[in-house]
């Protein structure tokens, strides 16, 4: 295989054509070639779970995946998450339940929660607090994603209680 190759890859239903290297993770393509920075570069080593994206749904950790692996997959970032300018509902709960705060866990772990909806949409706490378990946040001590996420699941979008 040459070292740099032509690749299309389909990211939030586009294809985009991109030049990469065998070794360039699918973390490096999507934000320093497409500029989607939506999936953040924490740890770069796969612990944090910052850089979590959906690969064919699955919530997927873009620094330990290789952009090449990618060529068939539908790979979803938090920038396609929503319709259009609407965001999604589980965006909205995060928001509206105060489960944001510096930010910089949220695509990841929002993109974490509507995997882990979809597929399960009778999920307990416990099951989500489970889920999330790769998703490292420093800031909200996680009672407030797991509201979200809840409130997600019941339809509601949340209101923050102070
Ligand atoms: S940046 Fe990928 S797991 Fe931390
Ligand atoms: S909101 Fe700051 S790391 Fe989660």
């Amino acid at each position: 295989m040459p070292d740099r190759l032509s690749l299309d890859l389909n990211v939030n239903g586009e294809i985009e054509t991109v030049t990469v290297r065998t070794s360039d993770t699918l973390l490096s393509v999507l934000r320093d070639k497409l500029h989607l920075t939506g999936a953040k570069r924490g740890c770069n080593q796969g612990v944090c779970g910052t850089c979590t994206v959906l690969i064919n749904g699955e919530p997927m950790r873009g620094c330990l995946t290789l952009a090449v692996e990618c060529e068939d997959a539908e790979i979803q970032t938090i920038e396609g998450l929503g319709e259009g300018s609407e965001l999604s509902s589980v965006q909205m709960a995060f928001i509206n339940t105060g489960a944001i705060q510096c930010g910089f866990c949220s695509s990841g772990m929002i993109l974490t929660v509507t995997s882990l909806l979809k597929e399960n949409p009778t999920a307990t706490k416990e099951e989500i607090r489970e889920g999330i378990s790769g998703n490292l946040c420093r800031c909200t001590g996680y009672g407030k994603i797991l509201e979200a996420a809840l409130n997600a699941l019941d339809g509601q979008s949340g209101e923050i209680s102070r």
